[in-house]
């Protein structure tokens, strides 16, 4: 390994919402915990360079995507992903949830309804229904530890005369779907046919596992003028506090009416931090990203073995991307507040409630496998052993 993957970085009274907002009882306990979605590991040594150079120039002002920054993004979608933009494209906002939002306002009236697959992160349910719309969910089908979309469902909820938008999570978090290319071309035919714009929030495209491919949503043909693109430097590369995301509306009409709705909302700045970033993340990356997943795929193996081995009461779905996994705990026959209280109290184990992403995570876990391998073994010791005390 060029990169290192294995050191325990102290992040406490740093401000970090997974350390410093931990529960109180486990916050002198020496866990990495695996909760909110941002990595153990330090971004990439060539961004942490530029980053220093450019707090080093000391001119903090109000930054734009200029040309180095958008052939830096240009040149990532085109050698990671295939894809090919252009640069009026873009649309800069501080943040995908901060997207969703400005969508949901300059796409939808009040009486219109949203539909979205469930489980799913959170903030889904949020940007629908804090802005007043209307909520329709297509629960997703669990198949073996596998989830699948309901077609006939979302051809049905799709063809609602209420529906206008669908926030569609690709990859999807929290259950670890790579959605294939086929399933995402029924997806796009359905919402064009109905009339629904899709926007597809992407942000776990880089966080693919072997064996797996992420299709660009508005790649598939006819797609591109019925969709909004979000992607961001984020979750790839460890950098979400650098608050800057990169959103693609091909349509020109479409376009116009999302980024009044962002100006409005008051986006139009790269941040200064973050432009400088982008550039080296983007072009400098690569290899650091190839390094992490090969990191994250052999801690989701180890959990798959030890669940398998000494926790076969419970199961695991296997990740196809992110580095989220999804643990089905319903074997112990707690509801989701039990649960919380044997996680924190017993197993001394900070993770997420699925019931945080939609009911039918009930019973489940969410664990963030974007740590140190050691971590991970600590923490399933943990459970082992509060599991046998049971
Ligand atoms: C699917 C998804 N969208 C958006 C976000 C957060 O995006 P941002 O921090 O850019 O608002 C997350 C973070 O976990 C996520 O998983």
């Amino acid at each position: 390994m060029k990169y290192d993957f294995t050191t325990k970085i102290d992040r406490s009274n740093t401000g970090a919402f997974k350390y410093d907002f931990m529960p109180e009882s486990l916050r002198d306990s020496g866990i990495v915990p695996m909760t909110v979605a941002d990595m153990e590991f330090s971004a990439p040594p060539e961004v942490n360079e530029a980053v220093a150079a450019a707090a080093h120039h000391g001119c903090y002002g109000y930054t734009g995507p200029d040309k180095a920054f958008m052939d830096a993004v240009k040149h990532w979608q085109k050698t990671r992903h295939g894809w090919d933009i252009e640069d009026d494209w873009y649309v800069v906002t501080n943040g995908i949830v901060q997207a969703l939002g400005i969508a949901v306002r300059a796409f939808t009236a009040p009486e219109d309804s949203v539909l979205i697959m469930t489980p799913v992160y959170h903030p889904f349910y949020g940007a629908v229904l804090d802005n007043g719309r209307q909520l329709v969910t297509s629960a997703l089908i669990e198949n073996a530890g596998r989830y699948e979309i309901d077609f006939e469902d979302i051809e049905a909820k799709a063809a609602l005369p209420s529906v206008k938008l669908m926030l569609l999570c690709s990859p999807h978090n929290p259950i670890g779907r790579v959605w294939t290319r086929e399933e995402l071309e029924k997806i796009s035919e359905i919402c064009l046919k109905n009339g629904v714009l899709v926007v597809s929030d992407e942000i776990h495209n880089d966080l693919i596992m072997p064996g797996n491919r992420h299709t660009v949503f508005a790649s598939i043909p006819g797609a591109e003028d019925n969709c909004i693109v979000c992607t961001a430097i984020s979750k790839t590369f460890n950098l979400a506090g650098l608050s800057c995301s990169n959103i693609f509306v091909p349509n020109e009409k479409l376009r116009e009416k999302f980024s009044k709705q962002a100006h409005t909302d008051g986006c139009g700045c790269v941040p200064y931090i973050a432009r400088f970033a982008t550039i080296a993340a983007y072009n400098k990356g690569s290899e650091w990203l190839d390094e992490l997943i090969s990191v994250v795929d052999a801690n989701f193996r180890l959990l798959y073995d030890f669940i398998g081995k000494r926790l076969p009461q419970f199961s695991v779905t296997r990740a196809e991307g992110t580095y989220l996994a999804w643990i089905d705990m319903r074997s112990l026959g707690m509801g989701h507040e039990k649960l919380n209280e044997f996680m924190v109290e017993k197993a001394m184990i900070a993770d997420n409630d699925g019931e945080m992403f939609g009911s039918a995570g009930d019973g489940f876990r969410r664990w963030n496998l974007a740590l140190p391998k050691a971590e991970l073994e600590n923490a399933l010791e943990r459970l082992e052993k509060a599991v046998k005390e049971l």
